[in-house]
């Protein structure tokens, strides 16, 4: 047996605890398959005393996490505190400006100083791992960085909430609404008490960011991503998305343009028979196309504690064995800006809610307005079954319309909207929910 590998462990909460838990359990089956142990040495956290379901009395206690960082009896530092700054920032900082290796399950963090953090990890010879920074159990970072490293990849997508998936799938399955499901998710402790994060799409923001870095050689641009979230979504568009043989899901998205690098998380239509839409419930998934593979899905659990604590084990494995890669894919300094490419011309077909005004000629002026916009509309459906939901919309005034449009450019589908708006012959904002075909 080799020299033990001593860790420390900042939080013990959900992914904390969990570590212990599987150390405890596997660490004779790790200890074989590296040659050496793998022995937590100290622990840090807010609350000494708290029940966490693992003992850690065998362990040095540290109130501080920045000094667990330093101390010279930790030889890899495992940061699970969260926050994009605070604590969380100031201890890998001090972790890393000693040399000292260290992994973190933490987007936030990464998503804003993942450059800085990746620098100072080259610059003192340390390593940097994140597996559980994106999509929980699923090993992405690990495909991206090392399966596919001699692949280019032209486009990655995926659905990287599993509370937003949950809602979806929800909503789909059991017509409820959408403030239901979200109330539900949080009993059953899928979604916070502030769902906003994940709601609003910043959590699956900040996930692509890192994988975008990863993907194209870009720095990573939480801030250049285009984000709406799925607050918007109805009972009535689930339903018409169905009949239409389609499935809505909030998905993460990035691509090289001409004009730079597209990013973007939104609420998107993917057809029913397209391997994305299979991906339900909590479930997280990550798609991958490259020039020499068309498709490669990766889907798993993309939270909860034993699944992430299991990515952070695969980082410690590596750096157990000496594995040594640039923490972002390539050296830092081969990064480049990732210039945003405008969303006001994204191409794709598009699905388009309105509530029109229960008068005669209104039809006829919206599909008017499409059509000097250029706009060709694959279909057009009237449900008057499905009835209005917004605030301020008179039901019986006014109808649910549906418009399908082939593939056109965003910034026409806004401009058209507009003109329809101040002809007045909609009521209330319409929905507009972009269409992928995979
Ligand atoms: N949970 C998941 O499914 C999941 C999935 C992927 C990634 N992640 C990421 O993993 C990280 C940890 O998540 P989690 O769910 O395990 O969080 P959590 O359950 O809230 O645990 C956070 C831990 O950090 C400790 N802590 C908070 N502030 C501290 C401070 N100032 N000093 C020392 N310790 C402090 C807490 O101490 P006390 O226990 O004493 O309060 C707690 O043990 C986050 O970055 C999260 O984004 C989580």
């Amino acid at each position: 047996m080799g020299r033990p590998l001593r860790i420390g462990i900042a939080g013990l909460g959900t992914v904390g605890a969990a570590l212990i838990n599987i150390l405890n359990n596997d660490g004779d089956a790790i200890a074989r398959k590296l040659g050496r142990r793998i022995v937590v040495s100290a622990v840090s956290a807010r609350s000494r005393h708290r029940e966490r379901g693992v003992s850690i009395d065998e362990f040095a206690w540290f109130d501080d996490p920045v000094a667990l960082a330093k101390s010279p009896d930790v030889d890899l530092f495992v940061e699970l505190v969260g926050g994009e700054d605070g604590p969380a920032l100031a201890s890998v900082s001090a972790a890393l400006e000693r040399g000292c290796p260290v992994i973190t399950a933490n987007k936030a963090l990464l998503a804003r100083h993942g450059v800085a953090l990746a620098a100072m990890a080259e610059k003192n010879g340390a390593q940097l791992g994140f597996e559980a920074a994106v999509a929980g159990g699923i090993p992405v970072i690990k495909t991206l960085r090392e399966g596919l490293g001699s692949s280019s990849i032209t486009r990655v997508y995926g659905i990287m909430n599993g509370t937003c998936n949950y809602i979806l799938t929800r909503m789909g399955a059991e017509s409820i609404s959408f403030e239901e499901c979200l109330k539900d998710a949080q009993e059953l402790g899928y979604a916070e008490s502030d769902p906003t994060f994940d709601i609003e799409g910043f959590d699956t923001a900040h996930k692509l960011a890192i994988l975008t870095s990863l993907c194209f050689g870009t720095e990573i641009a939480a801030d250049q991503v285009f984000v709406e979230g799925i607050a918007r979504i109805t009972q009535a568009d689930i339903k018409v998305a169905a009949d239409l043989g389609y499935k809505i899901k909030l998905l993460g998205m990035a691509q090289k343009r001409a004009d730079g690098i597209e990013q973007r998380v939104h609420p998107t239509l993917v057809r029913k028979t397209s391997s994305i839409a299979g991906v339900d419930g909590v479930l997280n998934a990550v798609a991958l196309e490259t020039n020499h593979v068309q498709e490669l899905l990766l889907a798993g659990p993309g939270a909860g504690g034993e699944a992430t604590a299991a990515s952070v084990l695969s980082d410690i494995l590596d750096i157990a064995r000496g594995t040594h890669v640039p923490p972002l894919g390539v050296p830092t300094d081969d990064l480049v800006p990732c210039t945003r490419a405008p969303m006001r011309v994204h191409e794709g077909g598009y699905y388009i809610r309105l509530n029109a005004r229960d008068v005669p000629g209104a039809l006829a002026a919206i599909a008017t307005r499409m059509g000097e916009g250029s706009i060709s509309l694959e279909s057009v459906i009237q449900r008057p079954d499905l009835r209005a939901s917004e605030p301020g919309v008179e039901q019986e005034t006014s109808r649910t319309v549906v418009l399908i449009t082939h593939e056109t450019i965003e910034s026409a589908v806004r401009e058209a909207l507009n003109r329809i708006a101040s002809d007045g012959f909609i009521v209330g904002q319409p929905q507009l929910i972009r269409i992928e075909e995979f």
